[in-house]
Formats: C-alpha cells, sequence, structure tokens
C-alpha cells in the first residue's frame, strides 16, 4: 500500500520523505489554508521533494474554468495530479485530463456508486473519506470494501486513495482491505512506528549495554 502524507507542511514532507515512507503528497484548499503558504510556490515545492504523485485540487465548480484552472497547475511540475470534486462536472474534467495524460484525483467520495463513476471517467486514483462517514455514525471503512470489491469485479485500473484517514486503525484496515493508497496527516504515519514494548526493548537493552561499560564508537 502506497502511503500519501495528506499535509502542505514541507518540514513533515520532507521528514517522511527522507525516512522513504511517502510515495506522493494529497492537498487540498484547507490545508493550503491552514500552512499560510502561497498555493502556486508550496506545490511546486513539495512536487520537488517527492518524486510520486502531488495532488493540487481545483476550486471552479464548472468544467471549463476546472480545464482553465487544471491548465496552471499541471504546468508547475511533471508530478502534479490535479483533485477534482466527485461532481458531473468533475467528472467531466478527469475525463478531458486523463486522456490527456495529466494525473486525476477524484475527490470527495462518499458512495461506492460515486466510486463507480470516477473509474468509468478514468480517474487515477478516487478518495473516499473514511473519518468524515465515521463522523457522522457510519463506518467509512465499509465504504473501502465496497469499492474493492466493485473495482475487481470489473477490473477498474482506478487507484483507491483512503482519505480523511484520523487514526492508525483506518491505516490497518486499508492494508487488510487491499487499498492502494492511504493518505493520512504525518502524525499519523509517524504514530504507526510507536509500541510500548519496542520502547521497554530499548530501555532494557540500554540499561544492559551501560552495564558492559563499553562503546561502538
Ligand atoms: C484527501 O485528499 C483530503 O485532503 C483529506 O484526507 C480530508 O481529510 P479530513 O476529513 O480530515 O479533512
Amino acid at each position: 500500500m502506497k502511503f500519501f502524507a495528506d499535509t502542505a507542511e514541507i518540514a513533515d514532507i520532507r521528514e517522511l520523505n527522507d525516512a522513504g515512507l511517502l510515495d506522493g503528497v494529497t492537498t487540498n484548499p484547507s490545508l493550503i489554508h491552514k500552512s499560510g503558504r502561497d498555493f502556486m510556490e508550496v506545490t511546486k515545492e513539495i512536487c520537488g521533494i517527492v518524486d510520486g504523485p502531488v495532488s493540487a485540487e481545483v476550486v471552479a465548480l464548472d468544467h471549463e474554468t476546472m480545464m482553465k484552472e487544471a491548465d496552471v497547475l499541471r504546468k508547475i511540475a511533471d508530478n502534479v495530479c490535479i483533485k477534482v470534486p466527485l461532481t458531473i462536472d468533475g467528472l467531466k474534467t478527469c475525463r478531458a485530463l486523463t486522456r490527456d495524460g495529466t494525473m486525476v484525483n477524484v475527490t470527495l467520495c462518499f458512495s461506492a456508486n460515486q466510486a463507480l463513476l470516477a473509474a468509468k471517467a478514468g480517474a487515477t486514483f478516487v478518495s473516499p473519506f473514511v473519518g468524515r462517514h465515521d463522523d457522522n455514525g457510519v463506518d467509512g471503512m465499509d465504504l473501502i470494501r465496497d469499492i474493492r470489491l466493485i473495482y475487481d469485479n470489473y477490473d477498474f485500473t482506478t487507484e483507491i486513495l483512503v482519505a480523511s484517514v484520523r487514526h492508525v486503525v483506518h491505516v490497518l484496515e486499508s492494508a487488510r482491505i487491499g487499498a492502494d493508497v492511504m493518505t493520512a496527516p504525518p502524525k499519523v504515519i509517524k504514530s504507526l512506528a510507536n509500541h510500548v514494548l519496542t520502547d521497554k526493548g530499548i530501555e532494557g537493552f540500554l540499561a544492559d549495554w551501560a552495564k558492559t561499560g563499553q562503546s561502538i564508537l
């Protein structure tokens, strides 16, 4: 399963990338606002750090203007992936862009039928939002199971990009189901390394090492 970081924070992106934990980045208008950075500038910087796809989202609602915005965004770098909302205009834009060889991430997917449409429109990625479903009392991971089943039934090549990931169990379940990608805040990705027995083990080994009176360097 590929790991994307759901952030526009450069320091976090560099840290995860240096640890070999990053296959791409997703941003959205809210994350750009949170970063306090210029959209074009920060997207260019991220594209220079990460080899994989970097999602940059259009904000227009009609197909024509979406295409104009996508034209500006895809010139930033070869690894820019245009993010469009799951609406008819978004799907139309998806179709036009992917036919042209541009990567497209269809975002704000909340149902398996919507994911079916994204695949038919030739999306590179579809982003089902699991956390926002959980917030509304519905198990978001059930949506991922449904989409996996449907995509496998018809051999769709659109990659399932689990989004709105809030905690480590979302990551574990995504991997169990066989999602292609998950995007999570850097804090969640880093916390995957945490285990109390790892900390305890290090403590014990270091205590015994100190007793030997030796040093490696
Ligand atoms: C996906 O690409 C979105 O940027 C993101 O995962 C949304 O997450 P949220 O529901 O935590 O805002």
